[in-house]
């Protein structure tokens, strides 16, 4: 519910169990009141008075938005030119010119409660409600209006803000965030992730000095160095399952940043937007700039607490569906760029065999894409591969009964294409500049229109003329040299040019599914999950890796999204050797895939693997959209065990999965959470062997029997259901 109190000018905003207060002083500023995980409103008092008064400490106060004006010595979210032509002002104001300073005062809201809630494939299956609160500068002609659409069920608000130039001339944007966070004094333990390719979402944990701590990326997708959210709470009071945390994501792919601002009063201001970094935005006259989303949030129940509402909110208001993800097989692994009808076929009828859904053919199938030097840019099939084209190889796939997808990376070219020999200039590039290349290839300049168009008749051709039901859209570069026709608004164009070709195809092929790849989990964000169901999490396929690179993905995105594949019993990354057990029961706690080559397993193997996989379809509904517990951390346990539990807790599956060699100790049997404590769950394995037969009471006070002690790559998955 968002409540608006005229006589105290005051605004709360309540959750379930949350609340977010803020007011209007008397000078017309929006100022932050309280944000917490109780659903208390606040009236209006502002009990965060800045502390120091001297006359270099002044500025403590909490806007909603701080903008370089009356703030100038601590960060801000919001920076901007008024570029006032010399003529509107005298020879004398001239020389002031320009202006840089913004004052925002409050000038009026709008509420507009439960807009409609769609009924099937689109965003938002949950209850929302949204506040529009319109702050205008006296002086300049700037109007920037905050949005803030509370999810109550989640304890979420997604919050975001339109910057209006409502004069004759134009504003340059110097520096915008999405939303400025204000966390209660002394939050200042923050979890964030880092990564590198085969090495993404590595959890960091850190205690922050008085300073300022940055995250982010300058390229045009989010990059594996860091992903775009955090979790953030008091030192020594928060634990997995206990104590207020807040979190925040960015519903972005492009240039971003995070910055975590300690000041010395203990104050902890969270900043999340565009990256800085070589920005710039004319707003012309009459024109508006909507910024994407800062979501944000605050769970009681520690960082467990955090996960799960990001999770359910992404599950209900941000994935284009909610329909169970299919088990994938992709051949890359099996055949690399040794491409061929016959071999692409042999393989569709061993996965159908074992119990796949979706067949996937990765890169190579096109132009003269016989290896990573050649042929990216030119989207049609190769005759060489596919001398009958692809659609026999489609129709045999899904006279297999299984859906068929296709690999493209549709915002590279390599200078050994036809679509670069004839279009030199469509890459982003400086004049008489060297083109980096990296991977032998080029980004395209998305800030061209002919070049999206290009792209999207490309890919329409495909698409209107075969069956394709899925597509993994990669992208596998950073950018350097951003030279582009757009100049510096490049970092936006581009995100914006790959969002409006998704949202493009989607919109025609409403049956077509999308993964987000770029390299692995180059690109994972709130911003492109709006339009994509999947993603390919690492090209590190090895299990006990994944363990930690699927526990950090785990913070902040759900499990149905996850695509996690068995691949070979020796690595083809890592060269690690592990049983195929540990590799099923790693990949089991996500979207499951499989990637090893199906022509070299013996017949035994092959029955294992469609045992698995009859397994995982047995409880893939409990891991795709139930709540997660992580109830050990490899962190604190060297092992890392789960539990995801279905909203009415009918059923559970549970992971357990050793990293480290724990030798000569036992490890205390790890005790469930979430379940209904009166209720008596059937424990079953792979084989449908009941293990046991206990009471949620039981399992919560005791966990499940015989898992105390495991050498690495210890694992097992055991599937929990009340039998009435
Ligand atoms: C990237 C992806 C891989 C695969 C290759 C193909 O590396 O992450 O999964 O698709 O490209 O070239």
């Amino acid at each position: 519910m968002i409540h608006y109190n005229p006589n105290t000018r005051t605004f709360n905003l309540l959750g379930s169990q949350s609340h977010y207060a803020m007011m209007v002083d008397g000078d017309g500023r929006l100022i932050h009141l309280a944000w917490g995980p109780t659903p208390n409103p606040l009236s209006g008092h502002n009990r965060f008075a800045p502390p120091g008064q001297s006359s270099f400490e002044f500025q403590g106060q909490r806007d909603e938005l701080p903008a370089y004006g009356p703030i100038s010595v601590h960060e801000v979210a919001l920076k901007a030119s008024f570029l006032k032509a010399p003529a509107a002002l005298s020879a004398g104001e001239a020389l002031y010119r320009p202006i840089r300073d913004v004052r925002l005062a409050y000038t009026g809201h709008e509420i507009e409660e439960n807009a409609q809630l769609p009924t099937s494939s689109s965003s938002f299956r949950t209850p929302h409600s949204t506040l529009r609160i319109s702050l205008t500068d006296s002086l300049q002609p700037l109007t920037v209006t905050l949005c803030y659409r509370l999810f109550p069920a989640h304890d979420i608000i997604e919050r975001w803000c339109t910057l209006t130039n409502t004069g004759p001339d134009p504003i340059r944007i110097e520096k915008l965030a999405f939303a400025a966070l204000h966390l209660p004094p002394g939050s200042n333990e923050v979890t964030t992730v880092h990564g590198a390719w085969g090495a993404e979402f590595t959890t960091q944990r850190h205690t922050l000095p008085v300073g300022s701590f940055n995250i982010g990326h300058r390229s045009v997708q989010t990059g594996h160095a860091f992903n775009p959210f955090f979790l953030a709470n008091r030192p020594g009071h928060a634990t997995e399952t206990s104590g207020p945390v807040y979190f925040g994501a960015l519903a972005f792919s492009g240039a971003w940043l995070l910055t975590f601002e300690h000041q010395h009063s203990g104050d902890m201001r969270v900043f999340g937007g565009y990256n800085p970094f070589d920005f710039e935005l004319i707003l012309q006259p009459g024109q508006t700039h909507t910024t994407p989303a800062f979501v944000c949030g605050v769970s009681g129940e520690g960082w467990g607490g955090a996960s799960r509402r990001l999770h359910a909110f992404t599950r209900d208001a941000v994935l284009p569906n909610a329909a169970p993800r299919p088990v994938l097989y992709n051949s890359w692994e099996a055949t690399y760029f040794a491409l061929s009808h016959e071999g692409q076929a042999a393989l569709a009828r061993k996965a159908a065999a074992i119990g796949v859904e979706l067949f996937v053919v990765d890169d190579g199938w096109f132009g003269g894409r016989r290896s990573p030097l050649s042929g990216l840019g030119d989207w049609t099939v190769s005759p060489e591969v596919f001398p009958n084209g692809l659609q026999p190889l489609i129709d045999e796939v899904h006279a297999l009964g299984m859906q068929f997808g296709l690999w493209f990376e549709p915002e590279m070219v390599n200078p050994d294409s036809d679509l670069y020999r004839q279009h030199p200039d469509w890459v982003l590039h400086f004049p008489g500049r060297p083109r980096t290349e990296a991977r032998m290839q080029l980004v395209l300049d998305y800030g061209r229109d002919e070049v999206i168009e290009y792209i999207f008749s490309a890919l329409d051709a495909l698409l209107s003329t075969h069956d394709i039901d899925f597509i993994k859209w990669d992208m596998n570069r950073n950018v350097t040299e951003p030279g582009s026709v757009t100049g510096k608004a490049i970092w936006r164009a581009h995100t914006a040019g790959v969002y409006r070709l998704m949202d493009r195809l989607r919109q025609k092929y409403p049956n077509l599914s999308l993964q987000s790849c770029s390299g692995g989990g180059g690109r994972v964000d709130l911003g492109i999950l709006r339009r994509v169901d999947q993603v390919w999490t690492s090209d590190n396929t090895d299990a006990l890796d994944r363990l930690g690179i699927q526990e950090g993905f785990s913070l902040a995105y759900p499990a149905r999204i996850m695509e996690a594949w068995v691949t070979h019993e020796k690595n083809h990354q890592t060269g690690r050797v592990l049983d195929l057990s540990t590799r099923f029961d790693v990949a089991m706690r996500g979207a499951l895939g499989i990637g090893s080559d199906l022509n070299a397993l013996g017949d035994e193997e092959l029955k294992e693997y469609a045992s698995y996989i009859a397994f995982y379809k047995r409880f893939r509904h409990v891991v795709q959209d139930g709540d997660l517990y992580r109830l050990e951390t490899l962190a604190e346990h060297g092992a890392s065990t789960l539990l995801y539990v279905l909203p009415d807790q009918s059923e559970a599956v549970y992971s357990v999965a050793v990293h480290d060699h724990l030798i000569g100790r036992h490890r205390p049997p790890a005790r469930l959470c979430g379940l209904n404590s009166t209720a008596v769950y059937t424990i079953t394995d792979r084989h449908e062997r009941a293990i046991a037969h206990l009471s949620g009471a039981d399992l919560m006070a005791q966990g499940i029997p015989g898992d105390t002690y495991g050498p690495a790559g210890y694992s097992r998955t055991l599937h929990l259901k009340i039998v009435k």
